[in-house]
């Protein structure tokens, strides 16, 4: 029983690190300019330009914009305490790797497994909306790619004709998880240069989107500001705001993933900070003024059914800008694969770290011998995201994103208050204000947007981590290489 509990010491985590050579295999060449846009890189995706849609169309309505206030709120704090572990111990592995030394081995597990719908099942709603985007540009020439292949079989559109068309699978998303997995395989590591230029691409999309559309807003839009509550908890009303929090809280996931580049920065314990808090900051600006424009473009009940997942081709089309249209939709396009590649990468060095600490079989560890990548983790992955990006709806796999993440900062956060404790030696260089004041106000956000997610989400949630407790007991407990 103690076993469950026992803890990596941060020495050894950061000892074995080396060993594994980890810090020399990476070199040092990331400033605090490169750390923000890496975070700006995997923040912006499909929260923003489309779940934004869907949580406006069917629950907050043009009130989504408060709800990316709230969940802003949420993030800060965790981001914070994100910020601390980054300069404390900045190794491969994230909040697994934390929670190994401040919590113990079981809730490592949980959390590595939690990790999961973040990073792998966050990589295929990004795929879904990709293909989204794609149908919608490749429409622009005529060319309709046809629908059963581009939804989930709970998926259907109602042509113009007005017959039902169901989907069968989504070609497009897979393809793209494939292509993305590939990249990473062959280590072409994302050079900070193209990163800087897809960054580049991404906010410029995003300002011109405001710029362009602030004139063409219809102040009737707007109102009733907060839609009235159906009757039912979540839709519409003010349960709703709160609930919209708790789903476009994806459009902020991927903060987190600089933590992971911590053995490629020049100053590690100055820069992480800077690079998680600035990146979130920024990003968090631009969606509340990106949300105001996009709800004031059109009703947000132009983002209903199917569209919503395009939302921005649907609100660009109320301004004399259609031309912009395509160019914006290719931005968009060209901006999801660093949102992919990062979660993809995210997913396989979790799984790395655990298969090494002996909690996951050996094969998620094994390197390839010329690209020195784990490509069998890479590949597994891969199959599971298709999986998921082949045949389940968007909304499902977004919400089982957000909620699988605010688990996993409601953890970090915890983290933070228990090492303060157990472990005050550590240097830290920097240290989140105010604990366990701004901890507990990160745990308390996170729950109160988990505690609004519909109860589906919640199920789907539990039986992952049953799962998540059958594989640790029957494989993991045993093959541990701490209990050994
Ligand atoms: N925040 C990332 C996105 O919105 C995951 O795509």
């Amino acid at each position: 029983m103690n076993n469950l509990f026992k803890v990596k010491s941060v020495e050894t985590i950061i000892k074995q690190s080396e060993e594994a050579g980890e810090s020399h295999t990476l070199k040092r060449t990331l400033g605090a300019g490169n750390l923000v846009a890496l975070g700006i890189g995997a923040i912006i995706g499909a929260g923003l330009f489309s779940i934004t849609g869907l949580a406006a169309a069917n629950n907050a309505g043009p009130a989504v914009t408060i709800s990316f206030v709230i969940a802003a709120v949420g993030c800060a704090f965790a981001g914070l305490c994100y910020a601390e572990y980054a300069s404390m111990i900045p190794v491969a592995g994230s909040a697994y790797t934390y929670t190994y030394a401040t919590l113990g081995e079981l809730l490592a597990w949980i959390i590595g497994w939690d990790l999961v719908l973040e990073y792998a099942v966050g990589a295929a709603t990004v795929a879904i909306s990709w293909s989204r985007y794609l149908g919608k540009f490749m429409q622009h020439y005529g060319i309709n790619l046809p629908s059963q292949f581009m939804m989930s079989p709970f998926d259907s559109v109602t042509t113009p004709e007005g017959a039902v068309i169901s989907g069968f699978i989504n070609l497009p998303a897979v393809a793209i998880v494939i292509a993305m997995s590939f990249v990473l395989i062959r280590g072409t590591k994302e050079s900070a240069l193209t990163n800087s230029i897809i960054v580049a691409l991404k906010v410029s999309v995003v300002l011109v989107f405001i710029f362009l559309g602030w004139g063409y807003i219809h102040p009737a839009n707007y109102h009733p500001y907060i839609p009235e509550n159906t009757g039912k908890f979540g839709e519409f009303g003010w349960s709703v705001i709160v609930r919209a929090a708790a789903i476009i809280f994806f459009a902020y996931i991927g903060f987190d993933a600089v933590s992971t580049a911590a053995q490629e920065a020049k100053n590690p314990s100055r820069d992480m900070p800077i690079g998680i808090l600035l990146s979130l900051a920024i990003c968090t600006v631009l969606y509340i003024l990106f949300a105001h424009v996009m709800t004031g473009l059109v009703p947000y009940t132009a983002f209903k059914g199917q569209d919503g997942i395009a939302p921005v081709a649907v609100a660009i089309a109320a301004t004399p800008y259609t031309w912009l249209q395509q160019l914006v939709i290719l931005a968009i396009l060209a901006g999801y694969s660093s949102v992919i590649m990062v979660m993809l990468m995210g997913q396989s060095r979790v799984f790395f770290s655990m298969a090494k600490d002996g909690l996951l079989p050996k094969v998620f560890a094994d390197v390839h011998p010329k690209f020195k990548t784990p490509y069998k983790s890479n590949i597994i992955v891969m199959l599971f995201v298709c999986l998921f990006a082949a045949f389940i709806p968007a909304r499902v796999v977004g919400e089982m994103t957000s909620i699988g993440t605010l688990f996993a900062f409601v953890l970090v956060c915890i983290g933070v208050i228990v090492l303060r404790k157990t472990r005050p030696d550590i240097p830290r260089a920097f240290k989140t204000p105010l604990v366990p004041l701004v901890p507990i106000l990160g745990i308390g956000t996170c729950v109160f947007m988990m505690v609004f997610l519909p109860l589906d989400t919640w199920i789907r949630l539990i039986v992952w981590m049953a799962i998540g407790f059958v594989i640790y007991f029957v494989y993991s407990a045993g093959n541990s290489r701490l209990n050994k």
